[in-house]
């Protein structure tokens, strides 16, 4: 069994249907890819794994437990961490606090509690070495506000890892970056690929066939595709998309 299964969600809005039936499986250390169209699902898909809406049925299972329908701070605490489709940081803290809101040692103490704690002893060095993980060594004390748009994305991955996630959903994180800060994220994603499971949301094609293990292709509310990005160069719907042509 993966680490991270979908079994046959479905998800309504009202009357509008936007994950009809769909199924995925993320393994452990692997790196998977969601494609598809604007308005597909895609995000939707990522706000019922990670707990932001319930399913109206079928399945999410975390190492062989149905986590559906649990709060997204519980989710957030067996292992599951995101970042958004638009950045979600706390512009006026730094880097270093930022990262320190996020560690285990700080759950539930508060924002000025943890603003505290970042700057001293265990915390600070904990904080650091998720930086450091990230490309921002260094950074620690710099405003997140005044990060460029590609430290701002690290950080966010920052955030993201320093809750010690087994699995790591990330929405579009080449959304906004130039050509340079895209190689450096895709540089850091391979150097973080095998210590834990993690799947991106990507319009870039080229990014995301590169660094992927698996792909899935999402359309409809359904899983249309899904194989090796070199499957999916052949795959037809793919070559007849506009995603194909850019990948
Ligand atoms: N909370 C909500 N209430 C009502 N409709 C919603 C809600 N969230 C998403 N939708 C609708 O669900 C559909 C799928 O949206 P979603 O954001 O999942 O698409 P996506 O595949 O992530 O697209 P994109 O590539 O543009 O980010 C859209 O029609 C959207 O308007
Ligand atoms: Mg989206």
């Amino acid at each position: 069994m993966a680490l991270f299964e979908a079994h046959r969600l479905h998800k309504r809005f009202g009357r509008r249907v936007v994950l009809e039936d769909i199924s995925l499986a993320f393994a452990d250390g692997r790196i998977s890819g969601i494609m598809g169209p604007n308005g597909a699902g895609k995000t939707t898909c990522f706000n019922v794994l990670t707990g932001r809406y319930a399913p109206d049925r079928g399945r999410v299972v975390l190492d062989g437990r149905d986590i559906a329908g649990k709060k997204p701070h519980e989710i957030a605490r067996l292992g599951v961490s995101r970042s958004f489709q638009m950045m979600n940081l706390f512009d006026e803290y730094t880097a270093r606090e930022n990262v320190a809101m996020a560690l285990p040692a700080m759950r539930g103490r508060g924002f000025q509690m943890a603003r505290a704690a970042a700057g001293i002893g265990e915390i600070r060095d904990a904080a650091d070495a998720a930086l450091e993980r990230v490309g921002l060594a260094g950074r620690g004390d710099a405003i997140a506000k005044a990060l460029s748009y590609g430290e701002r994305r690290a950080l966010e991955i920052g955030v993201a890892l320093a809750a010690a996630p087994r699995i790591l959903f990330l929405d579009e994180p080449t959304s906004g970056l130039g050509t340079e800060a895209t190689a450096r994220l895709a540089e850091l994603i391979r150097r973080l690929k095998g210590s834990l499971a993690m799947v991106l949301i990507e319009h870039d094609m080229r990014f995301l066939f590169e660094l992927a293990d698996e792909v899935s292709v999402i359309h409809w509310g359904q899983v249309i595709a899904r194989g090796t990005p070199d499957e999916l160069r052949r795959n037809p719907w793919v070559q007849r998309s506009n995603l194909g042509k850019l990948a």
